[in-house]
């Protein structure tokens, strides 16, 4: 690993080298929480060998990593351990479905179970002698079958759990009951599926309350909860959720809102962001999502770096008041690494004014501000909101550089020149009987190096009539800007390469290319302190 690393993080969670891809089976347990990822142990980018890779936290912002947790050793898994999902047996008793690509490279679920539960860290696993525990069933292509849920028990006192697969066109979870956990039967009719899209790849069902922001175990069925299914389309390359009834005598899901393939489908993340899995902590009853974030440089340059591959921080998800869309917001543990803080209160940003947010480490740094908005009347026009594309919006939001309320926001990773930046911003537009934002993060001019993916990310949502102010807030970290919009109702995950705009030479602004003023209520940042890494075993280090 070369010595220079401008873009490694300092407080995402990342393995010590090499490729990590999807977060596997997080959970809490005696005291612990724990992540397991997908890596490639051998090189930055993925590969024919995938392992489990394994850290464990007490916070989940600062990680010890340990040996590798799954490694193919039998004839159910020699090809790769590829995704899967914890649960928690009766008797605090982890066990781990995930999907081994056997030896004729067709994927099948496999169940390990830890072999000390006295040991708090869960280091060994032991693979079950009955593996392979599922085979793809009639109806599903053998090389698209994979990643296994959280189970859930079922009233019948059955364990349930749901994989995903593909036939043909048609992507589709398939749901499979089991008494002992070991010995699964197929449920004939999909519990879900969706014509034209291919393979559902790391399928999440829970439950969420209808009036508490609180979390609640993935087993819970009752009428004080509605449930969330989480798919991981891969040809969109993005995790939607659908929010929808259980139906248990059915055994299967129906969503509230069909899936268009547009984008008015609901996203955790309207930028990048996938393969995420939730798990519920019963020590602060809260539904915890994580999500893997991939570069947007070259495969090359990830090998030069030595690393591919973020997670998100972690968020908590709740269901707002609407009962429509899920909220999310980052843990509140990260408040923790908060170090040196700098505000502003009652500050006018005249339309076409900048303002700098100086005297901490911007590259680094946790970003609030509340902004007040003038009379949401005098926003742009917006003449059929059904039809709007946001991210063709924000992309030329760029061109035009101006409306009426917005775009105003936040300017990231600039360099002094301002030659490179990238924006996130909000626009609000009126429309007949109701008023929507769109929300823009835009990496357009993130760096002066080229062969990056600066795609603008983008998404519109609906404001009450009556809002007064819109909060923004960022999570910068050398080369990720996580950014979550209105309390947490959108979020958007960028990555970004500056070439200018690192450590000292980063520079963080506040900026309003509306003609209207707003004001910033209110604004604090706080540099961020570095995550503290510790290692154990052998895991690769650098
Ligand atoms: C999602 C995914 C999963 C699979 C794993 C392999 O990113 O393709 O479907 O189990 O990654 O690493």
């Amino acid at each position: 690993i070369p010595k220079e690393q401008p873009y490694r993080t300092s407080y995402h969670f990342q393995p010590p080298q090499n490729w990590m891809n999807d977060p596997n089976a997080p959970m809490y347990y005696k005291g612990v929480y724990h992540l397991f990822y997908q890596h490639n142990p051998l090189a930055a980018t993925f590969g024919d060998i995938i392992v489990w890779a394994h850290s464990v936290s007490y916070d989940l912002i600062n990680w010890i990593h340990l040996n590798i947790a799954l490694e193919p050793s039998g004839p159910y898994d020699i090809n790769s351990c590829w995704s899967g999902s914890a649960t928690i047996l009766p008797g605090e008793k982890p066990a781990i479905l995930y999907t081994g690509i056997d030896h004729y490279k067709n994927e099948v679920q496999n169940l390990a179970i830890p072999k000390n539960l006295t040991d708090a860290f869960l280091r060994e696993w032991e693979k079950h002698p009955q593996n392979p525990v599922m085979t793809p069933p009639t109806g599903v292509e053998e090389d698209n079958f994979r990643d296994p849920s959280t189970a859930w028990h079922g009233k019948d006192g059955k364990w349930r759990v749901i994989v995903g697969a593909q036939n043909g066109d048609e992507g589709k979870t398939i749901l499979y009951q089991s008494e002992d956990f070991v010995n699964w039967t197929v449920n004939p009719n999909p519990f879900f599926a969706t014509d034209n899209t291919g393979v559902c790849e790391c399928p999440d069902f829970f439950p969420v309350y209808i009036n508490s922001t609180n979390g609640v175990d993935t087993s819970v069925d009752n009428s004080s909860v509605r449930h969330v299914l989480k798919i991981s389309y891969l040809r969109k390359q993005h995790d939607y959720y659908f929010l929808g009834k259980y139906v248990s005598d059915k055994e299967n899901f129906v969503p509230d809102v069909e899936f268009t393939g547009t984008s008015k489908d609901l996203r955790f993340d309207y930028g990048k962001f996938y393969a995420s899995k939730s798990f519920f902590d019963y020590a602060k009853n809260r539904r915890i999502l994580w999500g893997w974030v991939n570069e947007s440089d070259s495969t090359q340059d990830d090998i030069e770096k030595g690393w591919a591959g973020l997670q998100t921080i972690p968020r908590k998800v709740w269901l707002d008041k609407s009962g429509k869309r899920l909220m999310q917001w980052p843990i509140e543990e990260i408040e923790n690494l908060r170090h040196k803080q700098i505000s502003i209160t009652g500050e006018k940003l005249e339309g076409g004014s900048t303002l700098e947010i100086s005297g901490i480490n911007v590259s680094q740094v946790d970003v609030e501000v509340l902004f007040e908005l003038p009379e949401l009347e005098s926003g742009d026009w917006l003449e059929d909101p059904s039809e709007v594309d946001p991210q063709l919006l924000c992309s030329k939001q760029h061109a035009s550089r101006s409306g009426k309320i917005g775009p105003f926001g936040l300017l990231a990773l600039a360099s002094k020149d301002l030659t490179e930046e990238t924006a996130v911003s909000f626009q609000i537009f009126r429309a007949s009987n109701r008023y929507l934002c769109l929300m823009c993060s835009d990496q357009s001019r993130s760096s002066l190096r080229n062969d990056l993916d600066k795609t603008t990310y983008g998404t519109i949502f609906d404001i009450d009539p009556n809002l007064k102010t819109i909060s923004l807030r960022t999570l910068i970290d050398k080369s990720i800007i996580e950014s979550f919009g209105d309390g947490g109702k959108a979020v958007i995950t960028s990555r970004v390469y500056p070439l200018l705009a690192i450590e000292k030479d980063a520079h963080l602004y506040v900026f309003n290319n509306g003609s209207q003023s707003v004001v910033i209520s209110k604004l604090n940042a706080w540099s961020m302190k570095q995550a503290e890494i510790g290692h154990e075993g052998n895991i690769n280090c650098a």
